[in-house]
């Protein structure tokens, strides 16, 4: 923008409007007094005599125009006030801006400087920067400007730093108090010795330090950073050294400023809440306190002792009484009875660091890499660290190193950059000690963490898995069900339509049969897969196999062959009829198993296996004496007599033989396979079959020569193995020393 066409529209304004309300200049023929008020064009800001909270002194100062709330900018004469109202503000002939109480012919309170040789015509203007220039108004040549002298507060697009060609230093000092703008004991300035870094004074010394620019940020300020509103460059050649914040959005009002208390606040203008919001102040935390750790420590916020102070690789503490009582303000020093510069020395990297000072002992070479830094640092025997001295831009070119102390470093949780430390032979072995520890501790958190992952997914896929096998089981449960009723329902309606013999009212409670199904799984661990060693023996319609269940019950599981269609309508026959029966000289049957193609009868195991396997051997028949024979053929009667009388089925066997008589732990006889048996109706006693079932040698004549049958021909099955239990002889073997073919020939 240029002033001087700036003042030339105003001049050209006034001329053709004739009125001078509101205007931005002040010029020799235009002075103001106390009570006159100028204004930027954009009427962002005004210039005028204020007097500061109670105080009844007057001041000339710039601050916001729209904002009611009065808040300073700028401070002309803050270390002379004026007395009373008396005040003028003017060009002088000499073109200098003075300010003058009552008397112009006397000494000026204030006045900006300028040299007698760019003296002229001159005018004053206040720019909607919040800027006051003096310009000449021939050339336009600005002579002075307030934002080369700010007072407490860094405006938007001030150069904040030095010009090096006039030793301008443009920096901030706070106000004495709200009461008094006059230069406090607080100043923040751009401190350019050793590597320039920002640095806040109390007086003269050090309260906080801002670190070094390094890239995109300054080194201690990493919340400061370019954003949606300010673009912040920071300018190091060799004519000049500073910081501006520029405005990306230029609505934005902002403002930086050193606080009477020595705080730098920065705030942006809320104008829904018409109100200041502060959002950064600095120092903020223990640890961003100069030497709140003293030399060639670190302040970790984060120790999870509490004690915020480490001494850095290769230090102890300086005052170990004094650091044990947790001051740690007298830092460290360098370990008894080591020295730097010897064989084997390395550095150790600190990770999130804010740089230490640079203002001594620390220089910089911005031509150099990291690489390249460490190996001039390492072979400076006075250099005990470096850094990237540009850490945050591309090409991270710029070597920081440092041969004094290392003063006011600290550690940020989620900032902060690389620093390299010097450290000796057993200090880098400790520390890849640790690295290798906490590494193997990462890594075992990360294991920890992949296994709970891990876990959790198998954890999610079994209960997928379970909850889908649960909707299967339940799917196959009803599948199999319905099997089982299909194969129920057609048995019984098979029933009724082949043999005439079955009353409707038996054939309802058939349909009700109530039996236990077992799963096929179950069976093959009971049976461990139908392994061949637990065969029992091969039956009509297949083998039978020993098994233990879960539970430790011992059974055998009779297992149909899957080729004999035959084998199914026996299984059906038995599953009917026995689950109805309960009788002490009948074998349990436990249940059932009809999955995939297998067909299966689950019994009671006896251990004794079977008559025969007792009463034809010639050995073990010596181990039935008369008296447990007589018990097991009044056994044999006794459930033979069940069937036929008193259960609530009227049952004929068609098949008791000695094979079929089964014997458990106390030898009591137990009938077993029902697959031929016949359930007669309550009256019936006799029935005509086509299909002859049995075994001969125990059929009695009629049943094998006509297929007639009743229960008589069960007693005479029993009378077969009446006469083979005393005889101890198989009623079809063949007696060589008789004509007889068979035992009942030879006994009559
Ligand atoms: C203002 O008054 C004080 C005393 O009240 C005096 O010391 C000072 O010199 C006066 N300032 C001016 C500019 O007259
Ligand atoms: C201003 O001061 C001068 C000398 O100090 C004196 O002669 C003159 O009368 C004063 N003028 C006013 C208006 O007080
Ligand atoms: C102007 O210069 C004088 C003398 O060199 C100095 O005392 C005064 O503080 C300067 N004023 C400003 C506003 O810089
Ligand atoms: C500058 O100001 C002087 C005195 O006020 C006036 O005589 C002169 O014409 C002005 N020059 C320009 C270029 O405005
Ligand atoms: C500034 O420092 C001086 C002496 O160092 C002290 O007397 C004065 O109270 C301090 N002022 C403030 C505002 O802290
Ligand atoms: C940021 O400021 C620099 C220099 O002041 C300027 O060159 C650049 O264009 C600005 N960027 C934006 C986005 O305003
Ligand atoms: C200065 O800033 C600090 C930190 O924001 C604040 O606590 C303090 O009240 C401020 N002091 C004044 C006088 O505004
Ligand atoms: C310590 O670190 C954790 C995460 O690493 C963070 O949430 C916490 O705020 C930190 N505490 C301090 C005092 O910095
Ligand atoms: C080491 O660096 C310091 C500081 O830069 C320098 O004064 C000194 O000459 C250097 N020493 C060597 C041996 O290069
Ligand atoms: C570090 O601080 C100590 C005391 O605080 C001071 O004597 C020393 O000069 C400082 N060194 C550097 C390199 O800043
Ligand atoms: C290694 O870790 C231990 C305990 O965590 C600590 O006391 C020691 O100072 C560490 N050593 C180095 C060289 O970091």
């Amino acid at each position: 923008m240029n002033p001087a066409k700036l003042l030339l529209n105003t001049l050209l304004f006034f001329q053709f409007s004739q009125i001078s309300t509101s205007i931005d200049t002040i010029s020799l023929s235009q002075p103001i007094k106390d009570g006159d008020v100028i204004v930027s064009s954009r009427k962002i800001y005004a210039l005028g005599f204020f007097s500061p909270g109670n105080s009844v002194k007057r001041y000339v100062g710039i601050w916001y125009n729209q904002i009611s709330q009065l808040t300073l900018l700028w401070v002309a004469n803050r270390n002379n006030p004026i007395n009373d109202t008396s005040g003028v503000l003017s060009v002088n002939i000499q073109g200098n801006l003075v300010l003058h109480e009552r008397n112009q012919s006397t000494v000026p309170v204030w006045q900006a400087n300028i040299s007698e040789a760019s003296a002229g015509n001159t005018v004053a203007q206040l720019l909607d920067t919040g800027n006051l220039v003096l310009v000449r108004n021939d050339t336009g040549e600005t002579l002075w400007q307030s934002f080369d002298h700010p007072t407490d507060t860094v405006l938007p697009n001030m150069r904040f730093g030095w010009d090096k060609r006039t030793g301008l230093n443009r920096y901030v000092t706070a106000w004495k108090s709200p009461d008094d703008p006059g230069s406090g004991n607080f100043s923040f300035t751009l401190d350019l010795a050793g590597f320039p870094q920002p640095l806040l004074y109390k007086d003269d010394v050090k309260l906080w330090r801002a670190g070094p620019w390094t890239g995109q940020r300054f080194s201690g300020t990493p919340e400061m950073t370019r954003t949606f509103i300010f673009n912040i460059t920071y300018i190091d050649n060799q004519d000049e050294v500073y910081l501006c914040d520029g405005l990306n959005d230029l609505s934005t009002i902002a403002r930086m400023i050193l606080n009477e208390t020595g705080f730098l606040q920065r705030f942006t203008w809320n104008n829904r809440d018409r109100r200041w919001i502060g959002y950064w102040t600095a120092p903020a935390e223990r640890c961003d306190y100069y030497g709140h750790c003293g030399p060639n420590s670190n302040c970790n916020l984060n120790l999870t002792d509490g004690f915020e102070c480490t001494c850095l690789p290769g230090f102890e503490p300086k005052y170990p009484k004094e650091w044990f009582l947790r001051d740690g303000s007298g830092g460290c020093k360098r370990k008894q009875g080591t020295s730097t510069c010897q064989k084997g020395e390395g550095f150790i990297k600190l990770e999130r660091m804010k740089l230490p000072d640079t203002s001594v002992a620390a220089n910089v070479d911005m031509n150099l890499g990291l690489k390249a830094c460490e190996e001039k640092c390492l072979s400076n025997c006075s250099c005990v660290a470096y850094a990237s001295a540009s850490a945050e831009t591309n090409r991270g070119i710029g070597c920081l190193m440092y041969h004094g102390d290392l003063n006011d470093t600290r550690k940020y949780t989620n900032a902060g950059q690389d620093l390299f430390v010097r450290a000796n032979a057993a200090e880098l072995a400790a520390e890849a000690l640790n690295n290798s520890k906490s590494n193997r501790a990462r890594k075992r958190r990360l294991a920890l963490i992949i296994v709970a992952i891990v876990l959790g997914v198998i954890l999610l896929g079994l209960c997928f898995f379970f909850l889908r096998r649960r909707l299967a089981t339940r799917i196959g449960e009803r599948k199999r069900q319905r099997r089982r009723e299909l194969l129920f329902l057609n048995s019984s309606t098979r029933f009724s339509e082949r043999e005439a013999s079955i009353s409707t009212k038996g054939n309802k409670e058939i349909r009700k049969v109530d039996v236990t199904f077992f799963e096929l799984s179950t069976l093959l661990a009971a049976t461990d897969n139908f392994s061949t060693s637990n065969k029992l023996g091969q039956g009509g319609f297949g083998p039978v196999y020993k098994g233990k269940l879960s539970n430790g019950q011992e059974i055998a599981v009779k297992r149909l062959s899957t080729t004999s269609g035959q084998g199914i309508e026996e299984l059906k026959n038995e599953v009917l009829l026995i689950a109805k029966l309960q009788h002490r000289n009948l074998v349990k049957l436990l249940g059932c198993c009809l999955e995939e193609d297998e067909n299966m009868l689950i019994y009671e195991f006896m251990p004794n296996k079977s008559l025969d396997y007792f009463i034809f051997d010639e050995s073990r028949k010596q181990l039935l004496d008369w008296k447990k024979r007589f018990d097991i053929i009044l056994g044999i009667a006794r459930g033979v007599l069940y069937l036929h009388q008193d259960s609530r089925l009227r049952i004929i066997h068609r098949d008791l033989k000695a094979s079929n008589i089964l014997l458990d732990e106390k030898m009591n006889p137990r009938i077993s396979d029902f697959g031929t048996a016949r359930v007669f109706g309550g009256e019936e006693i006799l029935a005509i079959t086509k299909r002859v079932v049995g075994t001969y040698g125990y059929m009695s004549p009629e049943y094998a020569l006509d297929g007639v049958f009743s229960t008589k021909s069960d007693v005479f099955s029993f009378g077969v193995i009446l006469l083979e239990i005393i005889t101890g002889k198989k009623n079809t073997r063949i007696f060589n020393d008789d004509d007889s073919s068979n035992l009942i020939k030879y006994v009559s």
